[in-house]
């Protein structure tokens, strides 16, 4: 099995040449899905005890299961949140496979972790964080949240000297995403739901009402959203932050989708307050142009998550005593692959100021898709989009009328979008943040609802 022969290395071009040519066509079809008995006969058995051999199963996968595969850096994904990774973060990402590097330890990738760490500290930076701020790259924001959490709520027990509450409590507001519901049934603490304003924001004056209303003193966390999924919008993290700092609460902020447009210099007020968080996400495979899997989990205080991850084993003890920055120590994880570094080869190779016009781009394309929706009578624009997240209402339609006109846009492979719920009513939901998608792209699947 092991060895470059002759059949391998045709095999290593024909997959290049895949890459680039899926690179070169733009856009690369949206692709579909398929159920599993469709795939089963399609495909036929793929594991035997003979092996296909790497033309037959490269073929199986050209044919027949990729086209089963829905592309989430077509310019017409629209749906949940999209993924536009740059050329070169792609390709490096085949050089991070082949490279064999364990990125868990400084020991085995000081290299790796080096470059991660700089691209940390780039979104350290614009968030404002101080210069000892650090932390890891994680496979996505649902582990990035979840790590985070575990650190805030090791804090919270070291600093009540070990003595825990009948039940720890986590406070966030419904719009939160759905991770954080998730990391408080793995962590097995409650969530306090702190009602949002008219604007669907989590403010500090709503936060307080909230605490007060629960005086067992059990609240270890507050998770504050900076870009919400399903709205895109900004919880009032100046005055979230400012009770938190009062209260002595550890305040995550999940910027998971919309913290990269910190990259863009007008965008940043928007995030004041993100300074004074003591722990934050932001997913390079979203709206930084990084290929999945990729989250930046940022620590005000490093060393108080790593007092919280850092696992101990008879076999670990000599890379601990070490004392070098492991990236091991800093998340729910051991083994990692150094995934930070498709993002950091994208970061070092166009540099900071076009990820800024890059994300610049998809938010001037939001504001005119805006524009449009108001001006066409038969929808209505229920969000200002402050981020690149557009939810909007079509006269006259139930729920079962967005439901077949995004199944329509899937089956015809004109755009991937789909519907939503604001306030319990349906809605259209559409996400820009490929800077390839056109405005007139839009307007096309606009016209798709008249
Ligand atoms: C705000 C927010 N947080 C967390 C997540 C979860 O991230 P992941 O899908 O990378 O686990 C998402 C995903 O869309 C998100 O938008």
């Amino acid at each position: 099995m092991h060895g470059l022969t002759n059949e391998t290395e045709l095999l290593a071009r024909q997959v290049l040449e895949l890459v680039l040519a899926r690179q070169r066509q733009d856009p690369w079809p949206l692709g579909g899905t398929a159920t599993a008995e469709e795939l089963t006969k399609r495909v036929g058995p793929t594991i035997t005890p003979a092996g296909l051999g790497g033309s037959e199963a490269l073929r199986r996968w050209v044919e027949e299961l990729a086209p089963a595969t829905v592309a989430a850096d077509h310019p017409r994904y629209l749906a949940f949140i999209p993924h536009a990774p740059t050329e070169v973060a792609v390709l490096f990402d085949l050089l991070v496979s082949a490279s064999g590097i364990y990125a868990g330890s400084w020991l085995e990738a000081a290299g790796a972790v080096h470059a991660e760490n700089e691209a940390l500290h780039w979104l350290a930076s614009l968030a404002g964080f101080p210069a000892d701020a650090g932390g890891a790259f994680v496979p996505g924001g649902t582990l990035g949240n979840l790590s985070a959490l575990h650190a805030a709520r090791q804090t919270a027990l070291t600093r009540r000297g070990g003595v825990r509450p009948a039940r720890w409590q986590i406070a966030t507001s419904a719009e939160a995403h759905s991770s954080i519901a998730q990391a408080a049934r793995v962590l097995d603490v409650d969530l306090i739901d702190v009602p949002v304003d008219a604007s669907h924001r989590l403010t500090g004056a709503r936060l307080i009402d909230a605490l007060d209303a629960h005086t067992d003193d059990a609240v270890f966390a507050v998770v504050a959203s900076a870009g919400a999924t399903n709205l895109g919008v900004i919880d009032d993290l100046a005055t979230v932050a400012a009770v938190c700092r009062e209260r002595d609460l550890w305040l995550h902020v999940d910027g998971a989708y919309g913290l990269a447009a910190l990259a863009a210099p007008r965008m940043r007020p928007a995030f004041a307050g993100v300074e004074l968080a003591d722990s934050f996400i932001v997913d390079p495979h979203k709206w930084l142009f990084a290929p999945y899997d990729s989250c930046a989990l940022l620590y005000r205080d490093p060393q108080q998550a790593r007092a919280a991850h850092s696992q101990s084993a008879a076999y670990l003890d000599t890379l601990n005593a070490r004392n070098e920055w492991n990236p091991a120590d800093y998340a729910v994880h051991l083994s990692r692959r150094a995934r930070g570094l498709p993002f950091w080869f994208s970061l070092a190779v166009h540099g900071t100021d076009a990820y800024a016009e890059a994300i610049e781009t998809t938010l001037a394309v939001t504001r005119q898709v805006a524009e449009d929706i108001r001006a066409r009578p038969y929808l209505e624009l229920l969000i200002e989009p402050e981020l690149s997240v557009l939810v909007f209402r079509r006269q006259g339609w139930a729920a079962e009328d967005y439901d077949s006109w995004s199944a329509r846009l899937f089956a015809t492979g004109t755009a991937f979008a789909m519907p939503t719920r604001v306030r319990g009513e349906p809605a259209a939901r559409i996400v820009i943040l490929n800077p390839r998608t056109p405005v007139a792209d839009i307007a096309m699947v606009l016209d798709t609802m008249s």
